[in-house]
């Protein structure tokens, strides 16, 4: 039957699935956004369900080394509000809370527990296997979409991430220092690329893109522009 179908239906099956993964402070999530955006995929931002799951904890006091105080409490799902991720704890969206910095770290602890990852990796899946979609996170291209269409690390300089880092947080009226902002994205890279579960590291097969000397659209070109000449 497929031998009849003009081959324009067979192609529109194929769903593509695109993995970026880097540091903290890459910029990642708002080049992936507006790369997607760009491209007509969905995006995914994996890290959101970490802090969703980093804030449960942060809430009750949970010790995140322990797992089993975490497991079977925590439902954390991504669902896509008039075409935004929103990111929902319980059934409560917690999208703008999650992105407190006392957040973050919570966040990269508890990414750090076997059990929570792959409680989240079933979701993580699905999402792929239903949309073309670019998704980032430290483990996408290495464990969660190993077979990923295109497989993107993508990084900077410690310092030039920490300025970006930096400005955004003083633009949203938070007090930090640019050593707390340095500080906080060394050890927050150092705990996931150490953390035995799936830590951050760049996948034999995805290109390293450095974005230290590029501007915002300059990197979304960049991106862009990799996907498509890999696809
Ligand atoms: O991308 P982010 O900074 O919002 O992620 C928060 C934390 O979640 C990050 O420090 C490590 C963890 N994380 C992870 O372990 N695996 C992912 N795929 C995404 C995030």
């Amino acid at each position: 039957i497929l031998h009849f179908l003009p081959a324009r239906s067979v192609l529109v099956l194929k769903l593509i699935s695109v993995a970026i993964d880097g540091p903290v402070g890459a910029g990642k999530s708002t080049i992936a956004r507006t790369a997607a955006e760009r491209l007509n995929y969905i995006y995914c931002d994996t890290g959101a369900l970490y802090r969703a799951v980093g804030l449960y904890c942060h809430r009750n006091g949970v010790d995140m080394n322990d797992p089993s105080a975490i497991a079977g409490n925590i439902n954390a799902d991504i669902r896509l509000v008039d075409g935004v991720q929103r990111i929902f704890l319980n059934g409560e969206d917690v999208s703008d809370e999650i992105r407190l910095p006392e957040i973050s770290m919570a966040a990269s602890a508890v990414s750090a527990v076997p059990a929570v990852r792959s409680a989240l990796l079933g979701l993580q899946r699905e999402i792929a296997e239903k949309n073309s979609v670019i998704m980032d996170g430290r483990d996408i291209g290495t464990v969660v979409l190993p077979n990923a269409d295109v497989k993107i690390f993508l990084t900077a300089k410690p310092e030039i991430r920490a300025k970006r880092r930096y400005g955004e947080l003083i633009a949203k009226g938070k007090d930090v220092t640019f050593e707390e902002v340095l500080n906080d994205l060394n050890q927050r890279d150092y705990n996931d690329s150490h953390r035995a579960a799936a830590p951050l590291r760049q996948a034999a097969d995805a290109v390293l893109a450095d974005t230290s000397e590029l501007d915002f659209g300059q990197s979304v070109d960049l991106v862009c522009g990799l996907i498509k000449e890999r696809l």
